[in-house]
């Protein structure tokens, strides 16, 4: 079994622009990042994943990338980026940036250059006539420039995409990916990295994508020991497992596992599946129950139909938010059981329930606008964190700021505080300090067995550490193996474990 850091680490995601305004002007940025670094550090996790923090016009939330070896001057600059990467290894904590290859921004100097002269149009896709493809935002996927061109965007107009068949674009990447990592990031994480090339009639998984990563991958190799994670939503496994082959990518999201159901014939399968995807290439398996993209799990697992729906197919369907609670706490436990890298996407660990009330006018999401309102968009899950205090803004500015933050937090969310859960023995952050303090010494990379334990509506396998988790999705309370129960989402009744609740027992 390899010791390398990212076989088993806990990942920890910041969507800077909702995480902490450290200069009080609403938005989160890296003043108030470097100002919560102890949090993390108590928190427990061994790295920190950062959204695109580059400058951006902000169409689709700094995924819009405007200059690629630069700091967007809301977030802050780039000595403060260098700051914030060194202060973080002081801490032992790695820093994951994501990089943006699919696409750009329409104010990138490229992009620009390309609007005013048609000779360096090849670095984009202009054509004379558009094609029939679809924006996975909605909308035509092509957008008309005044001299009656049309260039592809798979996202927003604003994001309009690379040609990849242009070796300018390889080059312009190689020299990205090492301006970072000469500034010390320790890896990246490929935002739509199975969209790269494009044919007549596909935008996805095309086979010299992965020539691509290889490349990439020597880079990251020359550097020590730097990686890449894959943003990958492949529904074939064998075409995902390409992608982390040895001499690729390093890890990838399991997006199986986030859109899976609250159900254990399910949440079975998923697991043996990712196992046996990730086993025979020796990539480490990823758990991750959300993101910046999707549903938060609280709301999520307190509906009828727990899956994850995309294009908000099914927001503000009813969600019971204590049961959805509950269930989460268990889910964390599971997801931090297994072998491989957890992912923690900022707010989680306080256990945030989806914001879907949020007023029109304030949502932001491209996906909103270009459905036409059809689809909320992805604002709920990004509303600024309550960090302190009994009123919004929560501590989510410095003291005195009377800045509002860019999405209304609600009201209900003073029980939710970061302060409030410190000081409660109970609360969701403590539940995840204790399993991430547990999990670095007993858990991460490596492999697990499954025990034949209280029947089809249970859960439960053993690690190498000798830890057992056992996850109890049925209706009635489940008899625990002998051994000391070393941590549980929720209270135990007379020994046995209550429905919708985890235990880690050594
Ligand atoms: C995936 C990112 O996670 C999402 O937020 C973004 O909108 C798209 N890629 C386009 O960059």
């Amino acid at each position: 079994m390899s010791q390398t850091w990212w076989r088993g680490t806990a990942i920890y995601q910041v969507y800077l622009r909702s995480f902490a305004d450290g200069n009080g002007d609403g938005f989160g940025d890296l003043a108030g990042l470097r100002g919560r670094l102890p949090y993390l550090k108590e928190l427990g996790i061994g790295a920190i994943w950062l959204n695109p923090w580059y400058p951006s016009p902000m169409a689709d939330g700094g995924y819009d990338v405007a200059d690629y070896r630069d700091i967007e001057p809301v977030f802050g600059t780039l000595a403060e980026a260098e700051k914030f990467i060194a202060e973080a290894h002081e801490l032992d904590i790695k820093v994951i940036i994501d990089v943006v290859p699919n696409h750009s921004s329409t104010e990138s100097a490229w992009f620009k250059q390309a609007l005013s002269d048609r000779s360096v149009r090849e670095r984009f896709w202009f054509r004379d006539e558009p094609n029939d493809w679809k924006s996975i935002f909605g909308g035509s996927a092509w957008t008309q420039v005044a001299d009656g061109q049309w260039y592809l965007h798979l996202f927003a107009p604003e994001q309009p995409d690379f040609n990849w068949e242009n070796p300018e674009v390889h080059r312009e990447f190689e020299d990205v990916l090492r301006f970072w990592f000469d500034r010390g990031v320790d890896g990246f994480r490929v935002d739509s990295a199975a969209l790269l090339f494009k044919s007549e009639d596909s935008y996805e998984d095309l086979d010299a994508v992965h020539d691509v990563y290889r490349r990439w991958r020597e880079i990251a190799d020359s550097y020590g020991e730097r990686i890449l994670i894959g943003e990958v939503w492949l529904p074939d496994q064998e075409r995902f497992a390409r992608y982390l082959r040895p001499d690729e990518l390093h890890t990838a999201f399991n997006f199986d596992f986030l859109s899976c159901p609250w159900d254990p014939a399910e949440l079975r399968r998923v697991i043996d599946l990712t196992l046996a995807t990730h086993t025979p290439i020796g990539a480490p398996p990823t758990w991750v129950l959300s993101n910046h993209d999707v549903t938060r799990p609280v709301t999520r697992y307190g509906r009828a139909d727990t899956t994850f729906a995309h294009g908000g197919a099914l927001h503000g369907t009813p969600s019971d938010l204590e049961l959805g609670y509950r269930r989460a706490r268990a889910a964390a436990l599971l997801a931090m059981a297994l072998p491989g890298c957890v992912y923690v996407y900022q707010g989680e660990e306080l256990g945030l329930p989806e914001v879907e009330n949020l007023p029109d006018a304030v949502r932001q999401d491209p996906m909103y606008a270009r459905s036409g309102g059809a689809n909320p968009g992805r604002d709920g899950c990004r509303v600024p964190l309550p960090w302190s205090g009994e009123e919004p803004p929560f501590g989510f500015g410095p003291a005195m700021s009377t800045a509002t933050p860019w999405l209304p937090q609600p009201e209900a969310w003073r029980k939710l505080t970061a302060e409030a859960q410190a000081a409660d023995l109970g609360s969701m952050l403590n539940l995840y300090r204790s399993a991430l303090a547990l999990r670095r010494d007993l858990l991460g990379d490596g492999t697990l067995t499954w025990l034949p334990l209280g029947g089809p509506d249970v859960l439960a396998f053993t690690r190498e550490s000798g830890l057992t988790c056992v996850v109890n999705l049925g209706s009635e309370p489940v008899r625990l193996p002998p051994g000391e129960v070393l941590l549980a989402s929720g209270p135990l009744e007379d020994g046995s474990l209550p429905p919708d609740t985890a235990a880690w027992l050594s």
